[in-house]
């Protein structure tokens, strides 16, 4: 019964199912784009050469072979991987010289090993068409400039919506769209401290030359961001977007020179613009 079993049809077909499968989510796995004619061709040429290969392996083993009562399914896929000589039989298959007593076995090449080359030989070729002739898959450096490309675009994305702004690339924005978004900003949360006309109240006047954390864009959106909770000055980072902190912080600059009705006195350092960048990072 077993033997029925395990002919060269049943044997074939059920290789063939497997490697169809494994083909079949191969495919699947790279479903982001419908599956073109290119790789058709590939499964198609997987599963040949995977038949090839198996049935080779187990054709070869078929020659010569004799049958024994009792053998487990283990054996026979033994055999048909190695076709070694059982070793009662090794006597058949020694070689006539002998060295310092130490004898050879004329043992054929397995058929695992012979199936392999013939698969190498088939890759090589299909490596080459598909790398260097038909250019159906990409080369490493392709690959590169593909996630390059990919990245400067997601880099574009994120300077657009802003989530790259932080306290060392902000930039003062003028256009009266970004201003006046700042000050719709600056009455709804800013106000009670630092009053309508950014006069001070609580918080210091923000319309003078007179800085406690430094002033110029920089300097301003990051004592927004981060606040200064000790004196009363909230965090801003977790309730406003860093686009936002940076129209807030263009509003409050647009303050400079403006008169308010009841100007604090003056607090902290005279603030200068750095002659050689304009940054105004430091805050000392
Ligand atoms: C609860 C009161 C309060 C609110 C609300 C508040 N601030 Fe302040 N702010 C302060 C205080 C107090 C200081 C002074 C901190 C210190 O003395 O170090 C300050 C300091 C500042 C400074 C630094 C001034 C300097 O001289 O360096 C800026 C800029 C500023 N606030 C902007 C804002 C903006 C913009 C908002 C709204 C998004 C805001 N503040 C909301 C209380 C407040």
């Amino acid at each position: 019964m077993r033997s029925k079993f395990f002919n060269r049809f049943n044997f074939i077909l059920l290789i063939s199912i497997l490697v169809s499968a494994f083909s079949f989510t191969q495919a699947a796995g790279q479903s982001d784009y419908p599956p073109g004619y290119y790789d058709i061709i590939a499964v198609a040429l997987v599963i040949i050469v995977m038949i090839a290969f198996l049935g080779l392996i187990y054709f070869e083993s078929r020659k010569d072979r004799e049958l024994k009562q009792g053998e487990s399914l283990w054996d026979k896929v033994k055999y048909m991987l190695t076709r070694s000589t059982p070793i009662e039989k090794e006597a058949d298959i020694l070689l006539e010289h002998e060295y310092d007593g130490i004898r050879e076995l004329d043992n054929r090449i397995p058929p695992w090993f012979n199936g392999l080359f013939y698969f190498t030989i088939l890759f090589g070729i299909y490596y080459l068409l598909n790398y260097h002739v038909f250019h159906t898959g990409k080369l490493q450096y392709e690959e590169y400039e593909e996630e390059m490309k990919l990245a400067a675009m997601q880099k574009a994305e994120l300077i657009e919506s802003g989530a790259m702004i932080n306290e060392e690339t902000v930039t003062m924005l003028t256009d009266a769209a970004s201003l006046s978004a700042g000050k719709e900003i600056f009455k709804k949360n800013c106000v009670a401290c630092h009053l309508d006309d950014g006069g001070g109240l609580v918080g210091p006047n923000l319309t003078d030359e007179y800085w406690i954390h430094g002033g110029g864009i920089k300097n301003v959106f990051k004592t927004i961001k981060y606040g200064v909770p000790a004196k009363g000055m909230i965090r801003w980072e977790t309730q406003l977007s860093p686009r936002q902190i940076q129209e807030v912080a263009s509003y409050v600059l647009s303050l400079q020179g403006t008169t308010p009705a009841n100007p604090k006195a003056p607090e902290g350092e005279k603030w200068e613009e750095p002659a050689a960048d304009n940054s105004g990072s430091s805050s000392m």
